[in-house]
């Protein structure tokens, strides 16, 4: 049975959900699974734009068989060539050999890389270039590294809809329902769109800034982009918090306090601060066990706050290797402009504290508080003094 919910008069979503994939990309959990958004507008041409993940595929050709409903398809527009929406390219052209592909040069080239001497027509575009549909014009916008080199965006001037490919997407699948507008985006989604966009794109704040600087001199009234729910309301919301991620300013004050303990000890000294900074009037505080708690999530919080404080036992004469981790992905994905303080626990020879610094100071305006803290065990009440100019260092610089 087909699945398809209408966007505009003529442009239909016709995309899919997996819940049964337990890792996006192989690495991020997605226990709310995961949508493979793609959209078809019917004028006097018909258009495809992107495809899905072959998992979804079955569903994804009945929904476009029934939209079409014996149309020819004309145009398959290839915004994106991630396997998650490129994937059925090639069983698309098979159903319909006279779709002509729409792309830019980079598109054709990974077309080639990863479909073995497959025949087709096709347009190349460039930056600003329109096709007409008929009533529809589509006008493509390069967006390169968002999120791979070849990413383009479509925007249809009569509608105002902007196909944003990775761009405006979250994590979770659709439940019917897929406007941002039928949802409790801030209470339900927001923890996913933030977590996808950090750990996808965070490392290309600069890109996401020239896209946003493009999509500012269009009217855009609707986003439609390639995973999650379409915009078509407050689009301020959504561009606001783009503007942020991708800026790497925090959306909050606030302190996520990270720690990695083997025993408990090191665990001990984060809710002793954590308890100390919550007497003291900090309200916005979450504690995170590196262990236990997916990377991903890290990453996201990491971007969500002003504050990170991360306590860990030293390993191997090093930074606890969970740790070092997290801190070697907030490096990978460019994360800046925050404050940290360092906690480090050693039975004999503690350097965990100074070697985490040591790996912020290549970061871009990190700034790390001078008053660490370390332990050698166990914290005793008789650190509690230390642990008091440590909390108040870290108070006085919210
Ligand atoms: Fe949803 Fe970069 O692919």
């Amino acid at each position: 049975m087909y699945c398809t919910r209408k966007i505009t008069d003529d442009i239909y979503w016709i995309g899919a959900s997996d819940r049964r994939l337990s890792r996006f990309e192989n690495i991020f959990p997605i226990p709310r699974g995961v949508s493979y958004n793609s959209y078809v507008i019917l004028d006097e041409k018909t258009v495809l734009l992107d495809t899905v993940d072959y998992s979804v595929s079955r569903q994804f050709i009945e929904n476009l068989e029934h939209t079409l409903n014996g149309r020819q398809l004309d145009y398959i527009v290839v915004d994106h060539m991630e396997p998650d929406h490129c994937a059925v390219i090639g069983d698309i052209l098979l159903r319909y050999p006279n779709a002509v592909l729409i792309g830019n040069t980079k598109t054709f080239n990974m077309i080639d890389q990863f479909y073995d001497n497959m025949k087709y027509e096709k347009i190349t575009v460039a930056e600003g270039d329109t096709v007409s549909t008929g009533k529809y014009t589509l006008r493509f916008v390069m967006a390169p590294m968002v999120h791979w080199p070849e990413a383009m965006v479509t925007f249809e001037e009569t509608t105002g809809t902007l196909f944003s490919a990775d761009a405006f997407g979250t994590f979770g699948a659709l439940d019917g329902v897929i406007f941002a507008d039928e949802v409790d985006f801030d209470r339900d989604w927001l923890d996913d769109a933030r977590r996808y966009y950090t750990n996808i794109v965070g490392k290309y704040g600069a890109q996401v800034q020239a896209l946003l600087k493009k999509a500012a001199a269009l009217d855009i009234k609707t986003i439609a982009p390639l995973h999650g729910p379409v915009w078509r309301r407050d689009l301020d919301y959504i561009l606001d918090k783009y503007n942020k991620w991708s800026t790497y300013e925090p959306e909050d004050k606030g302190v996520m306090i990270a720690y990695a303990s083997m025993y408990g000890n090191t665990e001990n000294m984060a809710n002793a601060l954590a308890c100390m900074l919550a007497e003291d009037g900090v309200s916005n505080i979450r504690v995170y066990d590196v262990s236990g708690t997916d990377i991903s999530t890290l990453i996201s919080e990491a971007f969500r706050v002003s504050h990170i404080v991360l306590a860990c036992p030293t390993y191997n004469g090093d930074i606890y290797p969970v740790m070092e981790n997290f801190i070697k992905d907030m490096k990978a994905l460019n994360l800046q402009n925050r404050t940290v303080a360092l906690m480090d626990n050693g039975t004999w020879a503690a350097v965990a504290a100074k070697k985490m610094a040591a790996a912020f100071e290549t970061m871009k305006n990190i700034t790390v508080l001078e008053n660490s803290l370390s332990v050698k065990s166990v914290m005793f009440a008789s650190q509690e003094d230390e642990l008091k100019s440590f909390k108040d260092a870290i108070k006085a610089s919210i």
